[in-house]
């Protein structure tokens, strides 16, 4: 049978793992549940909870996600050694639906500084790994770490020795965020080609973010059959972080027309996650970050303002109720016109006769100089008078 791909593709989260493991953005038990509820709640396919091998704590975080979760598989990373493995089993023991997801580092730079193997050692070791872990499990992710710079022919072989030992997700991680987005259609088109998968097989994209081409790269490779996306909230992960899960899906869906393919995500708990997230780790996402960033759906700007009074279309792509986010904010500044100053003194029950307009106006760009934002206190006090920046109005 050959690979097929379907017109769905699979979210497997690795907040918990990938990015909890990261600088800055360490999670408690308890910030981790919280974290694995909105993931159910999301509809993710996966949830990697942890690296049970690495401490009794991530094997007591993995046994507690694995508790939680109900819908998304449950899984936890684990090198190709019966240790890692034994511990990933032990922990996801309560899992309705788990999955081990070993792996091993590939590369020749992996081969001969990390690891001391060379390359037929490396495939006995994939082959026993995955053949033990398989004893064990149903479903079986094998990765090749550091694959975007491991030698094509030899990734091939690791992943087609992965495949016949029962590996059915075969993942192909950017470990260092090397890859361009024309390099990764290129290279999953030939694996693609060359493992020769049966079509119970899922070729999947792990991407990192070093030069911010985490879910270029991920885009790309889903356009050359990919159908499992590895990705984070918020895009968090080690150094730059990995795709974000939120670009990379509302990417899919708002240019399902380019992509002709979707996931099967409730995209309005995005906001939430990614709010919970923030309060879980303490670290605010950028203010412009795609999708969540808290001017997603703002705008300051008075020809903008002006669009969006008349239509949304005008200066957005997606709903913001399509991601969960408060409903599109016209802020004021300095950069705002009179359509939208007038229409939220309106909103405020503050009807400026025509004569008076001009005034306002002037006085409400004097105090905009001064802010970033002009609140909707500032209004009221600029409108009743009591600013001593305009002849009082009415
Ligand atoms: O970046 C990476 O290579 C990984 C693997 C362990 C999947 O996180
Ligand atoms: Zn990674």
């Amino acid at each position: 049978m050959t690979y097929t791909p379907e017109p769905i593709v699979r979210i497997f989260d690795t907040t918990l793992r990938d990015g909890e493991q990261s600088p800055g953005f360490s999670m408690t038990m308890k910030g981790k549940l919280r974290m694995a509820r909105v993931l159910s709640a999301l509809k993710v396919d996966v949830i990697e909870a942890g690296f049970a091998a690495a401490s009794p704590g991530d094997a007591e975080a993995v046994q507690a996600v694995a508790e939680e979760a109900d819908g998304p598989i449950v899984c936890s990373l684990a090198r190709v050694t019966e240790r890692d493995i034994d511990a990933a089993a032990k922990a996801l023991e309560p899992a309705k639906r788990k999955r081990a997801h070993v792996f091993i580092g590939t590369s020749p730079t992996h081969r001969q500084h990390k690891l001391k193997m060379r390359k037929g050692e490396v495939l006995d070791a994939i082959e026993h790994g995955v053949r033990y872990a398989r004893s064990i499990f149903e479903d079986v992710e094998f990765s090749a770490e550091d694959a975007m710079r491991t030698e094509k022919t030899f990734l091939a072989e690791c992943l087609r020795t992965a495949n016949e030992a029962g590996a059915r997700t075969l993942n192909v991680p950017d470990t260092v965020g090397y890859f361009t987005p024309e390099e990764t259609y290129e290279v999953f088109s030939y694996l693609i080609n060359a493992v020769e998968p049966d079509d119970q097989t899922v070729f999947s994209t792990h991407c990192h973010d070093d030069l911010g081409m985490a879910v270029a790269n991920s885009l790309a490779a889903v356009r050359a059959g990919v159908r499992q996306i590895e990705c984070t909230i918020n895009g968090i992960g080690e150094r730059a972080g990995n795709c974000a899960m939120e670009e990379a899906v509302m990417a899919l869906r708002t240019r399902r027309d380019t992509y002709g393919v979707d996931t099967l995500l409730d995209t309005r708990r995005f906001y939430e996650a990614s709010r919970t997230l923030e309060d879980v780790t303490g670290e605010k996402v950028q203010r412009n970050k795609a999708v969540v960033g808290r001017n997603a759906f703002a705008h300051e700007a008075g020809i903008h303002q002006h669009g969006m009074l008349s239509n949304r279309k005008t200066y957005e792509i997606m709903e913001p109720e399509d991601v969960g986010a408060p409903v599109s904010a016209l802020v004021l500044g300095k950069h705002s016109g009179k359509h939208a100053l007038f229409a939220r003194l309106e909103e405020l029950g503050h009807e400026v006769s025509p004569d008076r307009r001009e005034a306002v106006f002037a006085a409400f760009k004097l105090i905009a100089d001064e802010k970033h934002e002009v609140s909707d206190d500032e209004l009221r006090t600029l409108v009743s008078g009591a600013s001593n920046r305009v002849v009082p109005v009415l």
